[in-house]
C-alpha cells in the first residue's frame, strides 16, 4: 500500500505530493553557499542538523533555540501536511547562508546543487539499526503505511519498498558521488563513538575553527538525553495526528546495536546474505555495534 500524498520517481516513493512540484525541485536554483544535509531516513539527521546549527551560531543555545527542527532548515522535497506551503517556497524565500535538508539518492539531486559545487555533509547509520528506527517511526508517523509486522517491514527495506526507496542504493550512491563532488560522509556509528573527533571534521569541512570550550558545549547540547529533552529539538512539537509519541518516540534509543534485541536469527540471516549481495564490490563498510 502506498501513500497518497507520495510520488514514485525512479523507483524511489517520496513524500513529494506531486508531479509539479517535482519539477520545481528538479530546477531548484541553489547558492554556491548553501550547506546540504544529506541522508537516508532515520540515520541521524536531527541530531547532525543540531550540531551544525551549533557550529554555525557558535555554540550559542538560544539561537538554537530559535524554531524547531522541522521549522529551522527546510527539506528540499518533503511537504509537511501541517505547515502552510512546501518547505522548498520556505527556502526560496530563505536569506543566504541556508542549510537545507535532504533524503534524496544522489542521483535525485537538483542538478544545480552539483553545478554550484555547494558542500554537502552526508551521514550513513548501519543498515540494521536504521531499519529497526525506521519501522518504529513508520509505526509512528501517520502519513505512512503500517509496517504490520517487523519481519514484514525488513522483507520491505531490502526490497527497497519504503520512503526514498533502496538503503543500498543510496549509500553506494553517496558513496560514489563523494570522489566528484565536496561531500563529507559521515557514520552515526562514528558521531556516538566519539562526537569531538567527528564535529572536528565538519569544522575543518565549514573552514570554521571553534574553541575545545565551545565545542564541548556542543557535544553536550547535541547528546542524546539532552536532545530527548529539548523540546526544540525532540519533535513533539509537530502535532500529534502526525507524529504518535506514545506509540514510539521520536528520540527513541539512539543506540548503536539495537537491532540485536528486534532481529530473529533466522531473518538476521536472510539479511546477512542478502546484505553480502547487494553491498559486494563497494568499499563501503559499517560499523553495527560499538
Ligand atoms: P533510533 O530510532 O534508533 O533511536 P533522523 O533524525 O534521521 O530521523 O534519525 C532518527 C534517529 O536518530 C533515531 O534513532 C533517534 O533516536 C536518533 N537520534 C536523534 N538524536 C540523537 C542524538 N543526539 N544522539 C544519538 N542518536 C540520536
Amino acid at each position: 500500500s502506498t501513500v497518497s500524498n507520495t510520488l514514485e520517481v525512479d523507483g524511489a516513493l517520496l513524500p513529494t505530493p506531486s508531479r509539479e512540484l517535482w519539477e520545481k525541485i528538479c530546477n531548484f536554483q541553489a547558492r554556491p553557499d548553501d550547506l546540504i544535509l544529506a541522508t537516508y531516513p532515520k540515520s541521524g539527521m536531527t541530531w547532525t542538523q543540531e550540531i551544525l546549527d551549533m557550529i554555525q551560531n557558535d555554540g550559542d543555545v538560544a539561537k538554537c533555540q530559535r524554531a524547531t527542527s522541522t521549522d529551522r532548515h527546510p527539506f528540499l522535497e518533503v511537504v509537511f501536511p501541517y505547515k502552510r506551503k512546501p518547505d522548498l517556497e520556505i527556502a526560496l524565500e530563505m536569506p543566504s547562508p541556508r542549510m537545507l535538508k535532504t533524503h534524496l539518492q544522489s542521483h535525485l539531486v537538483p542538478p544545480s546543487v552539483w553545478k554550484q559545487n555547494c558542500k554537502i555533509i552526508y551521514v550513513a547509520r548501519n543498515a540494521k539499526d536504521c531499519l529497526v528506527s525506521f519501522y518504529h517511526f513508520s509505526r509512528m508517523i501517520s502519513l505512512l503505511p503500517d509496517p504490520q509486522s517487523f519481519d514484514k517491514f525488513c522483507e520491505k527495506f531490502m526490497s527497497g519498498e519504503v520512503l526514498y526507496g533502496s538503503w543500498y542504493d543510496h549509500v553506494k550512491g553517496w558513496w560514489a558521488a563523494k570522489y566528484q563532488h565536496r561531500i563529507l560522509y559521515l557514520f552515526y556509528e562514528d558521531m556516538k563513538k566519539n562526537p569531538k573527533r567527528e564535529i572536528h571534521k565538519m569544522l575543518e569541512f565549514l573552514e570554521k575553527t571553534l574553541s575545545e570550550d565551545v565545542i564541548n558545549k556542543i557535544v553536550h547540547h547535541t547528546s542524546f538525553e539532552v536532545m530527548k529533552e529539548n523540546p526544540m529539538a525532540n519533535q513533539t512539537a509537530v502535532p500529534s495526528n502526525i507524529y504518535n509519541h506514545t506509540i514510539s518516540p521520536f528520540m527513541r534509543k539512539g543506540m548503536p546495536g539495537d537491532w540485536k534485541y528486534h532481529f530473529t536469527v533466522a531473518m538476521n540471516e536472510k539479511f546477512d546474505e542478502h546484505y553480502k549481495k547487494k553491498m559486494a564490490g563497494t568499499t563501503l563498510t559499517f560499523c553495527t555495534e560499538i
